[in-house]
């Protein structure tokens, strides 16, 4: 029989609240302007077009630079650190001090700074770096990306800026590709929340009132371009109709709706369409269908690759046009001021309507009113003592500590006893750039260590835990910062596996040099044959060896693993990565992050923890031996501690539901172990027959709990049905009546859906 039907009413609520006071200023402000003014608000380009370096290295704004930028083309945004180099907060005062001032005496309007703060203050010297979103993920608790987005904001302010390009919420789906590490894991619903929580650290709660403490988010890169088909960055993604609007798009709708202020745009194409050139995704979808007046950005020159690299334009004016009218507000230029004369030409030429100037341009404004900036477009360092504070210091360790995953320990070899003599080896134990990762100090993360010298590397930190006399450092494989970041000198080996002689136990330090972006492209996704090398020759001496991965993205080292006693994937965790690890290798620290990505173990398993329940299949029965292995290191939300957790009692109020309903889920969790921790509870659902090919697992959602040897707790999560709905081949959504599966721990319960439910609207 089939099961009735219920059609829901169109959405009509706007993503952020509308301000009649902002909107009148807004219109007001627009009205006054003439052509150049707006298309100057709808350009963007880089600090380094502005100035020029000095003998000493220091960078100055010029005024005669200032003239023709502002005074003569109006331009309304300045981006980047000159040369991509941190700059202290007194100097980011002068440099946008200059570019305001000019702003404000030429056209009254202020500019809009923006700068890639991407895991804290990539671009303020002396600033708090927090762990890559990648760490942030892995603690599977939002208060930490909140809190992130807090300092980040509180400290840009001190750099006078209000706006930054973050936070990334790609979906990190492919190790293949370069930038992984910038996102929340692979998973949808995690970087939903996990970018949601960030916006609002970045910009507070009120997005219509963004305070001299908070910032401007910009979501990025909308979207599908975490996904290349090649796996190189900036390389074309061919993705379902299914899985663009339920998981690319799911991060980019829970943080609109949490308020964000700007959005940039995924530089590669989606099937075979450049997204920059995409009215469906950037109109449709975003502004017009979630009623969303922020303001869209390019990424990088990406107008003109529109021509150069897509070969979708014959020449500059065409890709302009094809653009602005596909609905982008700010073309991130970043060199060239002959996009505003392009620009102007296609307006008079009536080939770029004038609405659509008008909207681009109140867009630029509105954010700008937003931020308060008309009242005054400068803050100060010294209105911020907070900057660089003990306070900010403990938050990013802390968030380091909560993001180290412990995948393997046998024979308890970890925690390490405080007197043990420990040989600490690979390219990675004495560097703060592998621990910081790109978007540190500089866009490649390569001038790290001597930005962060004042913060241990983990040879530092283990010499302070364990003292100096009990650390033996020997590298064996050291990388050559002075090359390619994938250059490695690994003369040193023989030494290093001479000196397992004399310690008790090993850590191998491993995974990746800085890198970011399309330079980190690589043709194997194997760890280097030099490492793998070393930590063979090294598990050879029969000591005991604990491997710490410190890399961007799960580079396979399914050679090692066995062998190894322990490994603990650091990620890339910032300035106090080295001391989080040197007290989680102690035992002074509990382990509690969890996997937000499958570790591949086969180069031809490349797959995430959803894939469809038909990738993994069993023999078929008769001649034919028709079978699917999916084969993986550990899984999606795999993750051990120092104490051990039982699940029981998996609860569901309602053993039938309807599609409005909400389901109350239960499960009580108890700490089995000797010691205390912290507990990520994770609530999954498997669709049991579905029209579409099912995946075999999704995350619904989760919570991180702390429980005392013994203690037991009741983790209670309220889910509304709609959230099990799925997008259907045509593009929308359906939730079908039928069996789901939900499952916490080792615990599953089965429920039924007793009515199937088909959205009209694009969204639920
Ligand atoms: C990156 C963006 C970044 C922008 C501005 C681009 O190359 O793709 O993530 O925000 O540069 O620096």
């Amino acid at each position: 029989m089939l099961a009735p039907m219920v059609v829901s009413a169109a959405e009509t609520s706007p993503a952020i609240p509308r301000d009649e006071a902002i909107e009148a200023k807004v219109q007001e402000t627009l009205a006054r302007m003439t052509l150049d003014e707006k298309i100057g608000q709808m350009t963007e380009l880089t600090i380094d077009v502005c100035g020029h370096f000095d003998n000493a290295g220091n960078f100055t704004v010029d005024e005669d630079k200032l003239d023709e930028i502002i005074g003569k083309y109006k331009v309304g945004s300045i981006l980047n650190a000159p040369g991509t180099t941190a700059q202290t907060p007194a100097a980011w005062e002068k440099i946008i001090g200059a570019i305001q001032k000019k702003s404000m005496e030429t056209m009254g309007i202020p500019c809009i700074y923006g700068l890639d703060q991407n895991h804290g203050t990539t671009y303020t010297a002396g600033g708090t770096l927090f762990p890559q979103n990648i760490n942030v993920a892995a603690t599977f608790n939002t208060d930490i990306a909140r809190t992130a987005g807090e300092i980040t904001a509180y400290e840009t302010r001190a750099s006078a800026t209000p706006w930054t390009y973050s936070p990334t919420l790609d979906l990190g789906r492919d190790p293949r590709w370069p930038r992984q590490w910038e996102n929340f894991g692979e998973d949808a619903l995690m970087n939903a929340e996990m970018g949601a929580a960030m916006v609002r650290g970045f910009q507070g709660d009120d997005p219509n009132h963004i305070g001299p403490n908070n910032i401007a988010a910009c979501l990025k890169h909308y979207m599908g371009y975490g996904v290349p088909f090649s796996g190189k960055d900036r390389t074309p993604a061919i993705i379902s109709a299914s899985d663009l609007r339920e998981k690319h798009f799911a991060p980019y709708l829970a943080a609109a709706r949490a308020g964000a202020l700007s959005v940039m745009v995924n530089s590669a194409s989606v099937n075979g369409v450049p997204v920059h050139a995409s009215h469906e995704l950037l109109t449709e979808w975003l502004k017009d269908g979630l009623n969303w007046d922020g303001m869209i950005v390019t990424d990088w020159a990406d107008i003109n690759n529109l021509y150069t690299r897509e070969h979708i334009a014959a020449d500059k004016k065409e890709a302009i046009k094809l653009a602005i009218n596909a609905g982008i507000d700010m073309a991130m230029e970043p060199y060239n001021l002959d996009y505003c004369t392009l620009l102007k030409e296609l307006v008079e030429e009536g080939e770029v309507p004038m609405s659509r100037i008008d909207d681009a341009t109140a867009r630029v404004l509105r954010m700008k009113y937003r931020l308060g900036l008309f009242d005054d477009p400068m803050t100060y360092a010294r209105d911020y003592p907070k900057f660089a504070s003990a306070e900010h210091s403990e938050a990013a360790l802390h968030a380091a500590e909560e993001s180290m995953v412990l995948l393997k320990n046998v024979d308890n070899t970890l925690p390490l006893a405080k007197g043990c003599k420990i040989l600490l080896a690979g390219p990675n134990a004495d560097t703060m750039r592998g621990l910081d990762g790109g978007w540190s100090y500089s866009w490649q993360g390569h001038i790290a260590d001597k930005f962060a010298e004042q913060y241990n590397t983990i040879l530092e930190a283990m010499q302070n835990k364990f003292g100096e006399a009990n650390v033996v450092y020997e590298p064996g494989v050291v990388y050559d910062d002075h090359g390619n970041w994938q250059q490695e000198d690994a003369s040193g080996m023989q030494k290093a596996v001479d000196a397992a002689a004399g310690v008790d136990v090993i850590v191998a330090c491993i995974g990746e040099n800085s890198y970011c972006e399309t330079p980190g492209n690589l043709s194997d996704i194997n760890i280097s044959r030099n490492q793998l090398e070393l930590v063979k020759a090294l598990e050879a001496t029969g000591k005991p060896v604990v491997v710490v991965l410190n890399e961007g993205r799960p580079r396979l080292i399914s050679e090692i693993v066995p062998e190894a006693k322990a490994v603990v994937d650091i990620m890339l965790p910032g300035n106090f990565g080295g001391d989080a690890l040197a007290n989680l290798l102690a035992g002074d620290a509990n382990f509690s992050g969890k996997l937000p990505f499958t570790y591949p173990k086969e180069i031809n398993s490349l797959i995430t923890y959803d894939y469809k329940v038909s990738e993994e299949v069993e023999k078929m029965e008769g001649n034919y031996d028709y079978d699917a292995v999916v084969a993986v290191q550990w899984a999606f939300g795999y993750g051990q501690s120092y104490t051990t957790y039982a699940y029981s009692n998996l609860r569901v109020d309602k053993a039938e539901f309807g599609p409005e309903d909400t389901l109350t889920v239960s499960v009580d969790v108890t700490n089995t172990g000797n010691r205390a921790g912290k507990e990520s509870v994770l609530l999954f659902s498997s669709d049991k027959v579905a029209s579409l090919v099912p995946d075999g697992r999704r995350l619904r959602a989760f919570k991180k709990i702390e429980l005392a040897p013994g203690e037991t707790k009741t983790v209670t999560f309220s889910m509304p049905a709609s959230e099990l709905a799925f997008v259907g081949a045509d593009g929308k959504w359906v939730l079908e009546s039928g069996e789901f599966r939900l499952q916490a721990g080792n615990q599953v319960t089965d429920i039924t859906c007793t009515a199937t439910k088909r959205w009209t609207t694009p969204n639920r």
